[in-house]
């Protein structure tokens, strides 16, 4: 069983795969902290600018280094944001993750994987494809709401700029752009609570198994 989760930053894609991958039980890859774990690594070095670094940092990624601390943070969202679009880290990445739903780890028969290209490009073949979205408006007062139980300092307006602009970064960008798959149940989670869309997205994998 392979569900592909997209959509655009703070929409809700974590909470449902998380709730799916435990309802099926399934294995469960984040694909954005693969390009934060990057970015995060990247930045670390003397010459964060330089794409080669990046290229050579995505080619030794191993599912240890996801659990990094400090991968949240904005920064490094934005950051991954941009190395995203380098279209050779894009690549050597696309490997990584499709080697994960071939061969979920821990003896699992599945997989869900959430990003913004899993339905399109990673897992075209998915049987289930859900894109998940939100207002730019509501998914940054919820993106603000968590730095708050958090404990970090945030400011409203700078996080909805934020992600005003990773949405267009992520979607304007030349390769697997963020983009739903023609095949995919859109799931607007404006005016949900997350039990309810983890109640959609039963239904309509119920309907399809
Ligand atoms: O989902 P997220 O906010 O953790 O993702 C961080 C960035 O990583 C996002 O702005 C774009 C990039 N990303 C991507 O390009 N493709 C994916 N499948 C997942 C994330």
């Amino acid at each position: 069983m392979l569900i592909a989760v997209d959509g655009p930053a703070a929409a809700g894609k974590g909470t449902l795969s998380r709730r799916l991958a435990e309802h099926f039980n399934l294995a469960r890859l984040d694909t954005g902290l693969i390009y934060r774990t990057v970015a995060k690594k990247v930045l670390e070095t003397k010459d964060p600018e330089n794409n080669k670094i990046a290229i050579e940092i995505a080619q030794f990624l191993s599912l240890n280094d996801l659990d990094t601390n400090g991968l949240r943070d904005e920064a490094i969202g934005t950051a991954a944001s941009k190395i995203s679009a380098i279209p050779e880290v894009r690549k050597t990445l696309l490997n990584f993750q499709r080697n994960f739903a071939k061969n979920p780890p821990n003896g699992k028969v599945g997989a869900v994987l959430d990003g913004r290209d899993i339905g399109t490009v990673v897992c075209p073949k998915a049987e289930f494809k859900l894109f998940i979205t939100a207002s730019s408006k509501i998914r940054a007062e919820r993106r603000f709401k968590e730095l708050q139980d958090r404990g970090k300092e945030a400011i409203r307006s700078a996080i909805l700029r934020d992600i005003i602009d990773r949405d267009e970064r992520d979607s304007i960008r030349s390769v697997s752009p963020l983009l739903p798959a023609r095949d995919a149940q859109i799931l607007d989670t404006s005016k949900l609570d997350p039990d309810a869309v983890f109640n959609l997205a039963l239904n309509f994998i119920s309907l399809k198994i």
